[in-house]
Order: structure tokens, then C-alpha cells, then sequence
């Protein structure tokens, strides 16, 4: 027999799907007297439906009521005073949480490969050079995306979970001479937090501009641009800092102000032309703001409630957080037998865990199992670490013991209920 909630739920769809079918023809009859000759489509004539899903994999996460409420907010116009203040309040935010003075500090509007295309776009020209450290899949991506403007890509490439000694970097930074070097602070596709100490230095050395991704780690792991010499920082809104996704701080300091308003060429996108977007943000001294693009209002009423609960908790408080969540997280993964893709404790991301497939299991079927059986999302690797890991990601809102102990639960059940293959 099923039970009630199935009946009840199942009959309610049945219901609506039939007033859809009759609100259908009703609507095709009275089209052949109609211009119209695509009718409504029948999934738009029934009620949106979003289920409950515990997003414990490397994001987006689960967004907090406050940032939710704040979403549902009335719009106002993108160009109204109480939205600048927003956009100002949001680029005070930013700059706590990548510790920077920068004036040059805005939001993207779009995801966090809106914000990675923009550094590229805006500080190089076709046929200059830049050095990417790949040790995953976001090296790979930024990598092409150079390529796509015409740069002369360099890479300097290591199995996912690896990591690049400054003595490395260097030795290529000096034989390449980039204009730009970039480095993923957490590297979510294997888990790894990178140390950037000294890179900064190493940078300044060399005339090239430092870029640093921490989509994955802000607020989850400790970054100071200022102190850390990075000029171009950015970050997305759906991880650890919990707003949904559609919008990416970033941040230029004046070494990468210099080299992207004193270009030979434009940059190949409008959109993501700084020098509109400086305006758009207020940050180019001029006294007015002139319309460039219709900013995603909604998501920065989002952005801005997210920064406030960071800067309300405290960055170092949410760092420790993370990092005694994760070790709570990584304990319970080794109490179940489970072995831990980074070995090194401190080079391990506290937002994004990664575990070695487990011997004689088939990943995706274990997967597969959580999400049936516990509504909650976990994934397995991306890019080059497919087939290598599975990712639990407990970032922002998500990150306590008690949903440490829920995906321990789930990750327990599914190794005791899955098949495993013959040995
Ligand atoms: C480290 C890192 N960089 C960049 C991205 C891309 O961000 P988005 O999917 O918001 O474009 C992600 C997304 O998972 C990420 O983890």
C-alpha cells in the first residue's frame, strides 16, 4: 500500500495535470480563431513545484531564510538611490570579506564564470602572455578562455589535489613573463585549499598581475588580498557566502586598474567592459551613473543580506566555523572507513571535502542512492577528478555538526545498501 503523504500528493498532480489538459483544449479550440500558432504550453499551465533538497555537494548551497526573504523583497528600479545604496553597502561587504581597501570592488551580474571572464577579458590583450596553474578543472576553464581572446596561454599543470610550490610558480612566472598568472584558492573540483603566501611577491617581481579564484573558499578559508598581494580577486555568491547564485564579487587593485584602462584594444565583451562597469558601480568618480546593463536587483538585495550576515558573525569566526565542521566531517568519513582524497590536513578545503571512491563501489550508484533516499545532494568530481572523488560541500548555512552528522548518516546507508562489485 502506498502511504497517505503518496496518495494525497499523487491525486493533487493528477488533478492539476487534468484542469491543464482541459485548459489546453479549451485554449487550442479557441485558437483557430486565433494568429497564434503555438499554443500555451501545457507545463506552463501548471503550478511551479520546487522540492526540498539538503545541497550538500560543492554548490549552490542551501540559502538562509533572511537571504531568501530579502529576494522577495519588492523590486525598485536598477537606477533608483535605494539601489545604489544597496550596490554601495554590497561593495563595502565585498570588501571586508576579501579584506581589501580597493575602490575598484563590485558584483557581477551573473555567475562566477562571469567574474573570472571579466579579469581575463579586461586585463588582456590577444598575443600577451599568461601563466595558469591548473590542478583541476578551473584552471582548465580559465585557461580557455584566455585562449578564446587570443592570449598565449601557458599552463603549469598537476594531478587534481596537487599543488605548486613558489619555487615552481616562479621558475615559470620568470621563463614566461605573463601579464597575468592565475591560481585557484580552492579548488573545489578536488577539494584542495592552496597556499598563496609569497605568490603576491613573486608576481610583483615579474611585472605580472596576480588573479585568485575563491569561489569556492570565501568565507570559508582564510584570504587577504591586500596583505596576500593579489590584484584581481573574485568570488560567487552560492557557496559559502549563501545567497543564491546569479552574482560574483570581485575586486582590482590599482596595479590591475592600471594595466586594464590602459589597453590598446577594447575588451571583447560590452558586458563586461570595466570601464562601464566602474561607472555602473559608482567607482569611477565621475558624478553620475549612466545606464549600462539592468542589474539582477532581486539577487543583490540577496548579496547584500549574505555580506551583512558575514560581516554580523565575523570573518574569523566563520573561518574557524568551517575548519572545526570540517574536521568534525572528516573524522566521521574515516570512523566509516572512507579515505580522505587530500592527505594533508592543512591543505584541505574546509567548504568542499573530497573522499577517494571507495574500493569496489560504483560512485554514481551511491550518489544516486543519497538523493533518492535522503533528498540530499552530494556529487562526484568534475573535469579531471571524475571518477577519482566524491564531494560533500557543508559551507555557510549548512555548515554544522548536526548536518555533519545527516551526511555521515546518508553516506553510511548508502555503502551498507549499495552493491558492492567482486573484488
Ligand atoms: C572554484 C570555482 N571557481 C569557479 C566556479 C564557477 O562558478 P559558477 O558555477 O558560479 O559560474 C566554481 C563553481 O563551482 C568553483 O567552485
Amino acid at each position: 500500500m502506498l502511504p497517505m503523504g503518496t496518495i494525497s500528493r499523487g491525486t493533487r498532480l493528477l488533478g492539476q495535470h487534468a484542469a491543464a489538459l482541459e485548459c489546453c483544449s479549451v485554449l487550442c479550440r479557441s485558437m483557430s480563431s486565433s494568429s497564434l500558432r503555438v499554443p500555451p504550453p501545457a507545463c506552463m499551465l501548471r503550478p511551479l513545484e520546487v522540492p526540498f533538497r539538503y545541497l550538500f555537494g560543492p554548490g549552490p548551497s542551501n540559502v538562509p531564510p533572511r537571504v531568501l526573504a530579502a529576494g522577495g523583497r519588492p523590486i525598485v528600479g536598477h537606477m533608483h538611490p535605494e539601489t545604489y545604496q544597496i550596490m554601495n553597502d554590497i561593495k563595502e561587504g565585498i570588501r571586508y570579506a576579501f579584506q581589501t581597501t580597493n575602490p575598484m570592488t563590485l558584483a557581477m551580474s551573473g555567475s562566477g564564470h562571469t567574474a573570472m571572464e571579466c579579469a581575463v577579458f579586461n586585463t588582456v590583450e590577444p598575443g600577451e602572455s599568461v601563466l595558469v596553474a591548473i590542478n583541476g578543472v578551473w584552471g582548465e576553464r580559465v585557461a580557455e578562455i584566455a585562449e578564446r581572446i587570443g592570449a598565449n596561454v601557458h599552463t603549469l599543470v598537476k594531478a587534481p589535489g596537487g599543488y605548486f610550490t613558489n619555487e615552481e610558480i616562479e621558475k615559470a612566472i620568470s621563463k614566461h613573463r605573463p601579464v597575468l598568472f592565475f591560481l585557484t584558492h580552492g579548488e573545489s573540483s578536488a577539494g584542495l585549499a592552496h597556499p598563496v603566501d609569497g605568490i603576491g611577491d613573486i608576481c610583483r617581481k615579474y611585472n605580472s598581475l596576480f588573479l585568485v579564484d575563491t569561489v569556492a573558499s570565501l568565507g570559508a578559508a582564510p584570504i587577504f588580498m591586500d596583505k596576500q598581494k593579489i590584484d584581481i580577486l573574485y568570488t560567487g555568491s552560492q557557496k559559502a557566502l549563501n545567497a543564491p547564485p546569479g552574482t560574483a564579487p570581485i575586486s582590482f587593485n590599482e596595479r590591475a586598474c592600471q594595466k586594464m584602462f590602459n589597453r590598446k584594444t577594447k575588451p571583447v565583451s560590452y558586458l563586461l567592459d570595466m570601464t562601464h562597469l566602474s561607472n555602473y558601480w559608482g567607482n569611477d568618480g565621475k558624478p553620475a551613473r549612466d545606464y549600462h546593463h539592468t542589474g539582477p536587483v532581486s539577487g543583490f538585495f540577496c548579496l547584500r543580506e549574505s555580506l551583512a550576515i558575514l560581516a554580523e558573525k565575523g570573518l574569523e569566526d566563520s573561518w574557524r566555523h568551517h575548519r572545526e565542521v570540517a574536521e568534525y566531517l572528516w573524522k566521521g568519513l574515516e570512523d566509516l572507513g572512507l579515505k580522505l582524497f587530500i592527505k594533508e590536513k592543512d591543505l584541505r578545503l574546509p567548504s568542499v571535502t573530497t573522499i577517494a571512491i571507495p574500493d569496489r563501489y560504483e560512485w554514481r550508484q551511491l550518489l544516486t542512492y543519497i538523493m533518492k533516499h535522503h533528498q540530499m545532494e552530494m556529487t562526484g568530481g568534475l573535469g579531471p577528478s571524475i571518477g577519482m572523488v566524491m564531494r560533500v560541500g557543508l559551507m555557510g548555512y549548512n555548515c554544522s555538526k548536526f548536518n555533519a552528522d545527516k551526511a555521515l548518516a546518508a553516506l553510511e546507508d548508502a555503502l551498507k545498501n549499495c552493491k558492492k562489485h567482486k573484488a
